[in-house]
């Protein structure tokens, strides 16, 4: 039985304090960690390389690292944030030339693989891989930057996206990722997201607990798509 999971987005937190705001919203009820690699080219921001996975778990972070690439090319840097303890490994399939193999070279190495879309991208590219696939990661903001309002033609889409996961039989996570809350994550849900990346919304927020809490109370009137 597959539960939902709530993904703090790292790029939220205070930079000066990462390993200990990374523990409070983990101990906060938080499931794993959503680490945001944007690289000033694939998006227009820069942000954190595979030394912050390693640095988190020398920090003693056992919670899963859910890495979501947003860099160009993709296939050197995926080596490096194994080795850094990455747990899921997202990326664009508009970032890689050969699709398959960069899937393949995560899944080698014992790694989670998902494939992330921007708001105005099609599935397609979910079509002749997703025996190779773990993780949909649905964009509902275009990405390079947190705080951003959630896009909602990601509704229907998550829609679509559970039919294609469905349709394979295969366990699959359902993700979605830009302007979710507590006002926006139960819309989500139900169109069949699975699993929830938030950053402004809880590292802005004054109780991290309460946050996910809240979170975790809208979710729980909305019964999990297997
Ligand atoms: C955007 C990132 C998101 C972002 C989410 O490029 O992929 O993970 O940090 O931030 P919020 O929850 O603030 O929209
Ligand atoms: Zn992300």
């Amino acid at each position: 039985m597959k539960d939902y999971l709530i993904a703090p987005s790292i790029l939220g937190a205070d930079f000066a304090r990462l390993g200990e705001e990374t523990a409070t919203v983990l101990a906060a009820g938080a499931d794993m960690l959503h680490i945001d690699v944007m690289d000033n080219h694939y998006v227009p921001n820069l942000t954190m390389g595979p030394m912050i996975c390693t640095a988190l778990r020398n920090y003693g972070i056992q919670a899963p690292l859910d890495v979501h690439l947003m860099v160009q090319p993709v296939d050197r840097i995926i080596g490096d944030f194994i080795e850094a303890g990455a747990s899921y490994i997202s990326f664009h399939p508009d970032a890689t030339i050969h699709l398959d193999r960069t899937l393949q070279q995560i899944k080698d190495a014992g790694c989670k693989a998902g494939l992330a879309f921007n708001p105005g991208s099609s599935l397609d590219a979910l079509k002749y891989v997703i025996d190779k696939v773990d993780m949909i990661l649905l964009m509902s903001v275009n990405p390079g930057f947190g705080g951003q309002s959630f896009i909602g033609s990601v509704l229907p889409k998550l829609r679509e996206a559970r039919s294609i996961i469905e349709k394979s039989g295969r366990n699959i996570r359902l993700e979605v990722d830009g302007g979710i809350s507590v006002e926006t994550i139960r819309a989500v849900a139900l169109a069949g997201a699975d699993t929830f990346v938030a950053g402004s919304a809880i590292f802005n927020s004054s109780n991290y607990q309460q946050t996910i809490s809240q979170m975790r109370k809208q979710l729980s009137a909305v019964p999990i798509k297997k």
